[in-house]
């Protein structure tokens, strides 16, 4: 595979230990974790997160590649860009995204996954590539608007995430 990607101002490449307090960063803040599955993570939490990420990085064939996505000029980690192969027979893939918040609202996101799908497309195979948000992740909808992806459908109470039933937008 072609790892690193690279955009204008970005290199996606894989995780390494050492990442973890950047990481931690955006994991722990609960703000940035306010509408997903994970968070606000302990430090042990953010580091076995990237044990097995990185032990994933060893899989034949590869289906999963969550990618550290870092400043091209200061090779600062300011997110995460993952994109999983979940169908091998229909070659379907989902993508996700998490940057700190110090660095929203200036396009880094969708710079980053505009990346990721290409690889998909291109390198993985990929037929269809599709990604969800809870209803009110406004700038995550935006994000998948602004890369071309269109609203296929609402899934009601399909995740049991936080203590609660969550719909989320397909
Ligand atoms: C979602 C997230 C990754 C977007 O990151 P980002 O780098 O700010 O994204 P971009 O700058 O590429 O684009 C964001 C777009 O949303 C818009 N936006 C953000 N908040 C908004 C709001 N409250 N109302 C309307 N638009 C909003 C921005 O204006 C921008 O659109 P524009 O370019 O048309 O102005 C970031 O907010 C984040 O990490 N959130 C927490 C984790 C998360 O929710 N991940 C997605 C899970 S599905």
């Amino acid at each position: 595979m072609n790892l690193p990607l690279e955009s204008q101002r970005l290199v996606l490449r894989d995780f390494v230990e050492s990442d973890w307090p950047a990481v931690h960063q955006y994991a722990s803040d609960r703000e940035v974790v306010r509408y997903l599955i994970f968070g606000p993570n302990t430090e042990e939490d953010t580091k076995s997160f990237l044990q097995r990420e990185i032990s994933l990085q060893g899989e034949e064939p590869r289906q999963h590649f969550a990618l550290a996505v870092t400043l091209k000029a200061q090779k600062h980690l300011i997110g995460i860009c993952r994109i999983s192969v979940k169908d091998t027979a229909n070659k379907i893939g989902s993508i996700g995204y998490c940057f700190t918040k110090e660095f929203w609202g200036q396009g880094y996101t969708t710079e980053a996954v505009k990346a990721v799908v290409s690889f998909g497309f291109q390198e993985l195979g990929l037929h269809r590539i599709f990604a969800t948000c809870h209803p009110e992740n406004i700038a995550s909808a935006r994000v998948m608007q602004k890369i071309g992806m269109q609203q296929e459908g609402y899934l009601r109470e399909h995740h049991w995430i936080k203590g609660e039933w969550r719909d989320s937008r397909l």
